[in-house]
């Protein structure tokens, strides 16, 4: 398992301590995104994401072969997924905002796929019925972002598993339980279904190829903690006589209160998407920030935006304009901005998206039926 000499976790299961982003490109052997793959991506899509620019999206894996195929005429397909072990915060969706801009400039399909099976084998407290339920409720916030219906394939595995169920069974031949055991920690405590998984999560990676009866390329926008599953899919992929995934990985979304990564089980410090406007006036309130001890003193002293929650969920989420994050810092810095009129810009930030979001996804409900695949 990936435990470092700095003490951080990062597994697709367990994120924990202060995560070293250069030491995961490093020791998962990714490559880093740099800024030759970057204009190339800009020359192709007409502009840059802001999660490329400020390096949100920082490494990948077989990228480089992917935009020569797609120059070849050979187009890719998208895929990611989520684990609907409750309702989605605001982190889940940087990649799902990246992936609708990858769809808009490249004119591709996306496979979405919520992975009930996962969330009710991993946890004991969640029901065969949670995470199905949750799994509607999560498809709906993928639709308000506005993906186009023509070109998005969202799938429930448990709706869906006649058609994932052989591909599965592809990889899962292929794969030993000792590679599992060295990729995820596993023991002969775990329980059966779990080892098995892998193999799902790596159906989706062959199903635009037997959908269109030709190998299609394949882009997988997901968080860096979800690679060792796809590690083991590119093992197998080429055996089985597909194209292996391609990769971009990003940065995990911060939590408010400073320390690591945003997470649905410490709800005080996560912004969910369900969140009424008090919620996150609340959260916001209450967050880590880089501000003094006094006002006078952060007055003298000026504030630590490197340091600080509310800034950093602005750069990561809420504010697109680069020229706006930096003059919020330079203000903090000098002292003239404090943390109240600081979070006050957040919060309207955030609670103007959250109104839109949650308008668009009350419309979804009666959409979802044009998005889901089911057998
Ligand atoms: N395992 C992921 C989670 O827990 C869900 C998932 C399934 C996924 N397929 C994916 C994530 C593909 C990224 C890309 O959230």
């Amino acid at each position: 398992m990936p435990r470092s000499k700095e003490g951080y976790v990062l597994t697709p299961w367990e994120v924990s301590g202060d995560i070293d982003y250069d030491d995961l490109v490093d020791r998962f052997g990714t490559s880093r995104i740099d800024n030759d793959l970057k204009k190339r991506i800009e020359k192709l899509a007409g502009d840059v994401h802001f999660m490329l620019r400020r390096n949100i999206f920082y490494s990948h894996r077989d990228m480089k072969w992917i935009l020569d195929e797609y120059e070849k005429g050979n187009k890719f397909a998208l895929y990611t997924g989520r684990g609907p072990s409750g309702h989605t915060h605001v982190g889940h969706l940087m990649p799902w905002i990246f992936a609708k801009w990858v769809q808009d400039k490249f004119g591709v399909d996306l496979y979405f796929q919520l992975t009930d099976d996962e969330k009710y084998l991993f946890n004991f407290d969640l029901e065969m019925e949670d995470t199905h339920s949750y799994a509607l409720e999560n498809a709906l916030d993928i639709i308000a972002l506005g993906f186009d219906p023509a070109k998005t394939h969202i799938f429930i595995d448990t709706d869906y598993i006649h058609t994932l169920y052989p591909l599965a069974l592809k990889v899962a031949k292929r794969v030993n339980f000792s590679t599992v055991k060295a990729v995820f920690g596993f023991d002969n405590s775990t329980n059966v279904g779990s080892i098995f998984y892998t193999s799902m999560q790596s159906a989706p990676c062959f199903l635009p190829s037997d959908r269109e009866g030709k190998k299609v390329p394949v882009v997988i926008p997901c968080g860096i903690d979800q690679d060792a599953h796809f590690r083991v899919t590119r093992d197998v992929a080429e055996t089985i006589g597909y194209y292996k995934p391609a990769l971009l990985h990003n940065k995990l979304a911060p939590s408010l209160d400073g320390t690591g990564k945003m997470s649905a089980s410490i709800p005080k410090t996560t912004i969910f998407t369900t969140d009424s406007p008090e919620d996150v006036e609340k959260k916001v309130s209450e967050s880590f920030t880089g501000g003094r001890i006094s006002a006078q003193e952060q007055r003298e002293k000026g504030g630590e935006p490197d340091i600080c929650a509310v800034q950093n969920y602005r750069y990561y989420l809420f504010e697109p304009d680069d020229a706006k994050v930096r003059s919020i810092a330079d203000r903090c810095r000098s002292g003239d901005l404090l943390c109240g009129e600081c979070k006050g810009m957040l919060k309207e930030n955030i609670k103007s998206f959250l109104k839109d979001h949650q308008e668009r996804r009350e419309k979804a409900r009666s959409s979802l039926e044009d998005f889901l695949l089911k057998d």
